[in-house]
């Protein structure tokens, strides 16, 4: 078998693995899942979830990524020495690649918008105009499937250069960028009046705002926004020497995206605030809201305009890991296929895409199972797919591989002793499978009453 490529640095496997994790979930969905899941304490649901269940799958993926040293298909049947569990793995591609598509149709959005912008497009509208606007630009047919290919393309040109000279050098480029214009974007946020209303709305936990549905809620985003359960961490991992400290990469990815997640929330509540606007607007709140907020602001297009670029950055280290766990998959790791397979997966990705594009103009009349076709992939990966590897990677690593191997393999690289491996360990094989099969309850319907 032919030899894989590593990561060439330390900090290199965590920025890109952060950057597999901050993207949507963490700057779009989550402001707009606490915004209409109580505040406060959605945030500190999320949190808890997030070190719970979240931290110690993300651990497991780890350990078997780097212990097979392979694909995410053969991962698991050489680990369980049965070709019967490579299904995870199969479930892990199938799903990202689903995920990819329609993930694209929002990362095309953002270029549309940032196209806008320079050509002056957004300026000083009132409030009600930028819903208007939002709705014109994702119902056009044209400019929303071109934007949806060139984000797919962009996605394409990196991961066809390898981990190293793809992946590994944009994430070190991209994410320290991400994350000093968020703060000086948080900065001018916070500097606004009645700020501190935003703040209170995000930080200050009120339990009785909760529902059962914002709990499930939280559970959910915090899997996604970790990039679990479709071995996209075992991929990373399996790039790894063994010289790496997992447990501490773990925790830095996660105080990483949390913190992202954190500023997200801080860069649009105190805005949504403070100009008198609804926290709970959904979807569309940062592609209709805020720029409402920067329009009030000086210079505020500009900073709408660094935003979005960040913005773009973080869904693209995103869009790049889905697409390397199914060229690594089906090139099984040969450098010499590379190319090749990327740009036939990515111009694939993007046909199975086109129909989720077109939801919101010329098929949004169109539904199956009541959804229309986006929404529709977005609940089959979010809510059945991710939920369901999640569960299987959790029996596999607590199962299948031995305690002793699986103990050896999370000491290397780290001085973790036997009992912070047992709390994993239990959380891995109890709690967390627990956690996912009441969330599927849930898709089931059982908690409608
Ligand atoms: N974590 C990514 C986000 O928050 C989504 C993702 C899920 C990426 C699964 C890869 C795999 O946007």
């Amino acid at each position: 078998m032919s030899q894989q490529e590593q990561w060439k640095s330390k900090i290199g496997f965590i920025l890109a693995t952060a950057g597999s994790a901050i993207g949507l979930g963490a700057i779009w969905k989550f402001p707009y899942v606490a915004g209409t899941g109580g505040g406060g304490a959605f945030f500190f649901l999320f949190l808890a979830f997030t070190l719970i269940l979240g931290m110690p799958l993300l651990l497991g993926e780890f350990i078997i990524g780097r212990k097979g040293q392979s694909n995410p298909i053969n991962t698991y049947s050489k680990l369980a020495s049965n070709p019967k569990w490579s299904i995870i793995g199969k479930i892990g591609v199938f799903t990202s690649f689903i995920l990819l598509s329609f993930y694209s149709v929002v990362g095309g959005w953002i270029i549309l918008y940032i196209v806008q912008i320079v050509a002056g497009g957004l300026n000083g509208l009132d409030e009600g105009r930028y819903m208007q606007l939002f709705e014109e630009i994702i119902s056009n047919p044209f400019a929303t499937l071109i934007a949806q290919f060139v984000f797919i393309l962009i996605s394409i040109l990196v991961v066809s250069k390898g981990i190293q000279k793809g992946i590994e050098l944009a994430s070190k480029i991209m994410m320290p960028a991400l994350l000093i214009l968020f703060i000086g974007l948080v900065i001018r946020s916070l500097s606004l009046d009645g700020a501190m209303e935003g703040v209170k709305f995000l930080l200050v936990p009120d339990f009785t705002k909760l529902t059962s549905e914002s709990i499930l809620f939280a559970l959910g985003q915090s899997f996604f926004t970790l990039s679990l359960g479709v071995s996209v961490m075992v991929t990373y991992a399996s790039y790894l020497p063994r010289t790496q400290n997992l447990p501490q990469s773990a925790i830095s990815i996660i105080i990483l995206n949390t913190i992202i997640a954190l500023l997200a929330g801080l860069a649009i509540f105190p805005g949504v605030f403070s100009f008198d606007l609804e926290p709970n607007a959904g979807p569309v709140l940062i592609f209709a809201v805020l720029p409402a907020v920067f329009n009030q602001m000086p210079f505020g297009m500009f900073f709408f305009l660094a935003f979005l670029i960040l913005f773009l950055f973080a869904a693209l280290t995103s869009a790049f890991s889905m697409i390397e766990i199914i060229v690594a998959s089906v090139t099984k790791n040969n450098p010499k296929k590379r190319k090749k397979s990327t740009w036939i997966i990515g111009i694939l990705i993007f046909i199975v895409g086109i129909p989720s594009c077109l939801s919101y103009g010329m098929l949004a009349d169109v539904q199956l199972f009541n959804r229309t076709f986006f929404d529709l992939m977005d609940f089959a990966v979010s809510n059945i797919l991710m939920p369901l590897g999640a569960l299987l990677i959790a029996i596999f690593v607590s199962q299948k591989v031995s305690k002793d191997v699986l103990f050896t393999e999370l000491k290397s690289g780290s001085n973790i002793g036997r009992g912070f491996f047992s709390i994993w360990y239990i959380l891995l094989k109890y709690v967390t499978p627990i956690a996912i099969i009441i969330v599927f309850l849930d898709v089931l319907g059982l908690f409608n009453w």
